[in-house]
C-alpha cells in the first residue's frame, strides 16, 4: 500500500468516461448518433446565453467572479433567499461532493439511497464516510420509511434526489414532509434538486417552500446542466439554510470553479423565463410522446418528471443500447445490479424521439 495516496481512493472505483460528443467525435460517431444517454438537454438553450457567450469571447483571459454576485443577486430575487446562503459550483457536482465532504468525517454516517445518479457511487467511495446505501423498492421507485429506518445517531447527513435518476420519480409532498422532518436538527439534509425545474413543471412539490420549514440544516442542489440546455456550462448552485453552512461548502470549492463564460450564460438564462417555459413545454410534450410510444410496444415505462424516461425491457438493457448505438441512437442502460434490463432514454425533439422509438421497436 502506498502512503501518498489515500487508501479509500486507491480503493475508489476508476471514474467513468462517459459518451460524451467529444468521445463520440473521436469516434467518428458526433454528428451521426442522437445524445439520448446523458440527460443532457436536446433543445438549444436561450438565444440571449449564446449572445452573451459571444459577446465576452475577448475576457477569456481574465479571471471569472469568485462565488459571482450578480448570479446570487438574480436567484435571490427568483427565491427570496439572502445572497449569502446561496454558493455556486463547477457544476451541482462540485457541491454534491462539498456538501458530502463538510459533514461527514472519515468512518461516520451518510444514507445514500439506491439506485440514483451515478455520479453518487465514486463520490462516496472517495469520501471515506460510512455509506448506508437504500435500496428502492421494486422499479427504483425510493421508499422514504426505509430511509428514515436508516438514519442512526453517528448519521451525519441524508441525500435524498428528487426528481431522482436514473427513475424519473418525484417524491410527492407528503413523503418529503415525513422526510425532512423525521431528520434530526444536527443531521445535514442534502436535497439533490438537478430536475427540479421539470418536477415543479410536471406539477410535483415545491422542495425549496418545505425545506425552508426544516429546523435542522439543510442544502438544495440545483444546476443549469439540464433545465437551461447548458451542461457544458458547468454552472451549479446551493441555497443552503444558514450561513454556517453556506461558508463551510464555499470552502469545499476552488476560488475560481465558474468558468467565466459559464457566469455570463447563466446570467443570460436567469433573464429568460420565457425561454425556460418553452423548454418545459417542449420536454413534457416529448416525454408524452416517448411514454406512448413506448406503451405501444407493450412495455410500461416509469411516470417520469424529469427530461428522461426510463422502462424496463423484456431483454438485458446493455444488450439494446449498444445495438441502438449502431443504429444511430445513444441511450442508457441502467447500472445497477438487479436493474439490468432497465434502459433510459432522453427526451428529445419529435424527431429525435421516434427515431429512438423505431429502432428500439426493429430491435426488440
Ligand atoms: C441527480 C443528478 N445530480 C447531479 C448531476 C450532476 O449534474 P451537473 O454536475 O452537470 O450539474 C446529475 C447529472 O446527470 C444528476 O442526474
Amino acid at each position: 500500500m502506498v502512503k501518498y495516496i489515500r487508501e479509500s481512493l486507491l480503493k475508489t472505483p476508476g471514474k467513468p468516461n462517459p459518451p460524451t460528443y467529444g468521445v463520440l467525435q473521436e469516434d467518428g460517431l458526433a454528428e451521426v448518433v442522437r445524445p439520448m444517454g446523458l440527460n443532457e438537454s436536446l433543445f438549444e438553450p436561450s438565444p440571449r446565453v449564446l449572445e452573451a457567450i459571444v459577446d465576452n469571447l475577448d475576457k477569456i483571459g481574465r479571471y471569472p467572479d469568485a462565488q459571482p454576485p450578480r448570479l446570487s443577486k438574480k436567484i435571490s430575487n427568483i427565491f427570496e433567499i439572502e445572497e449569502n446562503l446561496i454558493v455556486w459550483g463547477n457544476g451541482s457536482e462540485e457541491l454534491i461532493k462539498g456538501a458530502i465532504d463538510l459533514s461527514v468525517p472519515r468512518g461516520k454516517g451518510l444514507v445514500l439511497p439506491v439506485p440514483t445518479f451515478w455520479g453518487y457511487r465514486s463520490i462516496v467511495a472517495a469520501s471515506e464516510a460510512k455509506t448506508k446505501f437504500v435500496n428502492s423498492e421494486d422499479r427504483g421507485l425510493v421508499n422514504v420509511q426505509a430511509i428514515i429506518d436508516e438514519i442512526d445517531k453517528d448519521t451525519h447527513a441524508v441525500i435524498c434526489v428528487t426528481p431522482n435518476n436514473p427513475s424519473g420519480f418525484c417524491l410527492s409532498e407528503e413523503e418529503i414532509q415525513k422526510l425532512f422532518f423525521s431528520i434530526d436538527i444536527d443531521t445535514l439534509l442534502i436535497v439533490d434538486e438537478a430536475y427540479c425545474e421539470f418536477g415543479q413543471h410536471a406539477g410535483g412539490p415545491d422542495v425549496l417552500a418545505c425545506l425552508k420549514k426544516r429546523k435542522g440544516p439543510w442544502v438544495s442542489i440545483r444546476t443549469f446542466s439540464k433545465s437551461y440546455s447548458m451542461a457544458g456550462m458547468r454552472v451549479g448552485y446551493a441555497i443552503c439554510s444558514d450561513t454556517m453552512l453556506a461558508d463551510a461548502l464555499k470552502k469545499t470549492t476552488c476560488v475560481f470553479n465558474l468558468p467565466i463564460l459559464g457566469i455570463v450564460a447563466a446570467a443570460a438564462a436567469l433573464d429568460d423565463e420565457d425561454h425556460l417555459k418553452m423548454l418545459m413545454e417542449k420536454v413534457s410534450k416529448g416525454r408524452e410522446q416517448l411514454d406512448n410510444g413506448l406503451r405501444e410496444m407493450s412495455l410500461s415505462p416509469l411516470l417520469s418528471a424529469t427530461n428522461f424516461i426510463s422502462v424496463e425491457l423484456p431483454v438485458d438493457g446493455k444488450k439494446v443500447a449498444q445495438s441502438m448505438l449502431e443504429k444511430g441512437v445513444q441511450i442508457h442502460a441502467w447500472p445497477d445490479p438487479g436493474y439490468e434490463n432497465y434502459i433510459r432514454i432522453t427526451i428529445g425533439t419529435a424527431a429525435d424521439n421516434s427515431f429512438c422509438l423505431n429502432i428500439l421497436k426493429e430491435i426488440l
